[in-house]
This record gives C-alpha cells, sequence and structure tokens, in this order.
C-alpha cells in the first residue's frame, strides 16, 4: 500500500482516486458506484437549483453512506446589458440558420427565458444537508462561503489550471487543490486570465508541488496505471479520472454518444469554446467547425444556454455532429462496464507497474 493516508483519512476513502464530477455524464449511480470501489464519487451539481441538488444528494444518500463529494460551478454571471442582448439577438438568428440547414428543427427562446442560478443556493444546500466534501470549478469561493463552509467541518476542494490559480486558492484557506491539466476532457477550470493558461498539466504538477503546501490532486489525462504512477511522482496524493468513465455503465451517455467517443482518434480533441462559451475539451465536429471560428459565441453561461436548445434535439435525433461530447487527450480506452470495475481495475494497474524496472 503505497498511498499517501493522511489524503485518504481526510477523505474517509480507502483509495486515492475520485471519480470526476462530469455535468452531463456522471450521475448518482456513477458517484455510488465509486464509493464501492473504495474510491470518492462526485454528484456534479453543476448550476442546477437548489431543489434538484437536494433530490440528487438525498438520492446518493439512500445508496450509499460512504463518503461522496458536490461539485459547484463557481463562476460569474455576466450582467445582461443591452449590448449583450442585442448580441443574443444575433446569436439565435446565426443559430436559427445553422440549424435549418442542417434540418435541425428548433425554436430559440428569447434570452429572458432562460433561468440563470448562481452557486449561493447551492452552497445552502451544501450545508443544510451536511455535505461533508465540497468540490468547485470555474472560480475560487467567496471569502463568506467559505467561512461558512469550514464552520461545519466541510472539506473544500479548488480546482486550478496555473499557479497564479493555486496561490489565490491555497491563500483563501482552500484544503485541497485539483491541478486540472490542459489535456483534461471537459471544461477549464482556469479563472485568472482572460485567456486560459497554456501550460502542460505534468509540468504544472511538478510546479506546483515545490510552490503550494495544500495536498494536490491531479486531473487529465489519467488513464492507466503507469499515468497514475507519473502524477503521483510528481507529487499528486489524489487522482481525479474524468473520460475513462464516460462510456461507463454508469454514464448517462447514450449509445451512439459512446460509440462517437470508442470510435475517437488521433486529431478529433480539441478545445472549443463553441458550446458554452468557456473552453472545453471534447470531440471537434460539425458544430465546433461551424460556431468556433464565427464571432457567434456568448459568454458563458449564455451561449450555454442557448446552444443547449439546439443540442437537446440534436440529441433526439442522435445527430452526433451537433452534441459536446467532452473527452481528454489520453484517448482512454473506454470500458462499458461499471464504474467500480474500471476503477478496481485501474488500481490493479498501478500496482501492477509499481516497482517496474525500465
Ligand atoms: C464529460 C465531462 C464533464 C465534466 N464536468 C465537470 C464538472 O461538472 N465539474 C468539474 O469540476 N469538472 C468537470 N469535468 C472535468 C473533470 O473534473 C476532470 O478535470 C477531467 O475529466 C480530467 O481529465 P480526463 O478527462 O482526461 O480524465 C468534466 C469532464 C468531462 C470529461
Amino acid at each position: 500500500m503505497h498511498w499517501d493516508k493522511e489524503f485518504i483519512q481526510l477523505l474517509g476513502i480507502q483509495y486515492p482516486l475520485i471519480q470526476a464530477p462530469m455535468f452531463g455524464v456522471s450521475t448518482v449511480d456513477m458517484a455510488v458506484a465509486a464509493t464501492q470501489a473504495g474510491c470518492l464519487g462526485s454528484l456534479a451539481l453543476a448550476d442546477i437549483d437548489a431543489d434538484a441538488a437536494v433530490q440528487v444528494i438525498r438520492a446518493t444518500r439512500k445508496l450509499t453512506d460512504k463518503p461522496f463529494a458536490v461539485d459547484l460551478f463557481v463562476h460569474r454571471i455576466p450582467e445582461v446589458t443591452p449590448e449583450l442582448v442585442r448580441k443574443y439577438g444575433e446569436v439565435k438568428a446565426f443559430l436559427e440558420t445553422f440549424a435549418a440547414q442542417h434540418s435541425i428543427e428548433v425554436v430559440i427562446p428569447e434570452l429572458s427565458a432562460f433561468k440563470i442560478n448562481e452557486y449561493h443556493s447551492l452552497v445552502d444546500v451544501a450545508i443544510e444537508e451536511k455535505c461533508k466534501i465540497v468540490s468547485f470549478t470555474f472560480g475560487n469561493l467567496d471569502e463568506t462561503s467559505i467561512a461558512r463552509l469550514k464552520a461545519v467541518g466541510c472539506i473544500l476542494i479548488g480546482t486550478c489550471t496555473s499557479v497564479r490559480e493555486a496561490k489565490i486558492l491555497e491563500k483563501s484557506g482552500i484544503d485541497l487543490i485539483c491541478v486540472q491539466g490542459i489535456e483534461a476532457g471537459g471544461h477549464r477550470g482556469s479563472f485568472v486570465d482572460e485567456e486560459i493558461p497554456q501550460i502542460g498539466g505534468f509540468s504544472l504538477l511538478s510546479q506546483l508541488y515545490d510552490t503550494v503546501d495544500v495536498p494536490l490532486i491531479y486531473a487529465g489525462g489519467l488513464s492507466n496505471g503507469r499515468t497514475i504512477l507519473a502524477a503521483q511522482v510528481l507529487g499528486a496524493k489524489g487522482f481525479q479520472i474524468g473520460s475513462l468513465l464516460c462510456a461507463s455503465a454508469e454514464s448517462s451517455l447514450k449509445y451512439f454518444e459512446k460509440q462517437r467517443l470508442i470510435s475517437a482518434k488521433e486529431g478529433d480533441v480539441i478545445l472549443t469554446k463553441s458550446f458554452s462559451g468557456r473552453y472545453a475539451r471534447g470531440i471537434k465536429n460539425t458544430f465546433t467547425d461551424a460556431i468556433d471560428d464565427s464571432g457567434y459565441i456568448l459568454p458563458y453561461p449564455y451561449q450555454n444556454k442557448i446552444t443547449g436548445v439546439l443540442r437537446a434535439v440534436a440529441k433526439r435525433n442522435e445527430k452526433v455532429d451537433f452534441l459536446n461530447l467532452w473527452m481528454g487527450q489520453s484517448l482512454p480506452r473506454f470500458s462499458e462496464r461499471s464504474t467500480a470495475d474500471i476503477l478496481k481495475e485501474l488500481l490493479a494497474d498501478v500496482e501492477r507497474y509499481r516497482g517496474y524496472k525500465i
């Protein structure tokens, strides 16, 4: 047993693998399966409303008494200005024409139809529901939320994509830092600079090990025993697994979406702002090709909302070229087995390679 004892004791788990929160893909069943493998499960609450969050947390509690994390999107919501309303109209018209060209029948509502939730109501839920571990991405929690969560003994995990972001999290007293490498699937958690940091994940992890005193979790490209061992040697104590679980039995992706992930090859995986207005890594397709360079991109979360309407229709009609299929650069060997089996196999693979002589 070569894992960091303090780290696993802090989180109350047996092994330091963390099922990544993956909004739109991870499920209650996936989090429960991760806990069954002795690992940390995560519930991706993203920016859902408080009632829905309570339901998800309670459903999980019914199935496991083991610890799990709840994950929040901690982003600033841009104000609705006349300029935003004007731009929204332009993007709406562009997307309607684009959809018609591709035989996608969609009616895109006006901006005022969308309900945008900010994270404070989810902090209230985490406290009321006595959640033990709260992770977050897209920013840092405000001071009051940090103090309130800490007052009830909550362990806080912040996400960084640069040294500057890690230092901000450390200064705020965040307990653990998830270092998200640029190779990671899904949204970049970046929150300081307008342009996202370009540093590679292992370079960032190695620098952070020398720079901050907070225990580090690594996320990005962990797809087999060797990648986990490499991250451990570079200083990570926890290992967050995302893409590898996307085709698992508990993933909410449909069969045709899983098949697209499984068939992905070199060159298929890009960073794109087209779906949500924030950079995210996933599969390049007709949608990303048309939107990324078009200039018709609203700030997050408005782009996410407006394209969500089109994506919902595309999903119903199994039009995979118009969907966001997030995955990382490692092109993992996907498995449709249970999350618990995939994580157990990963742990066995780590042990297989420990002490491996080159
Ligand atoms: C489909 C998908 C959805 C994601 N959603 C979230 C999320 O809701 N919250 C979050 O903190 N990270 C999210 N991420 C990022 C993961 O937490 C993690 O950083 C990433 O998956 C690690 O890289 P990997 O995909 O190469 O394993 C998502 C990743 C994927 C693939």
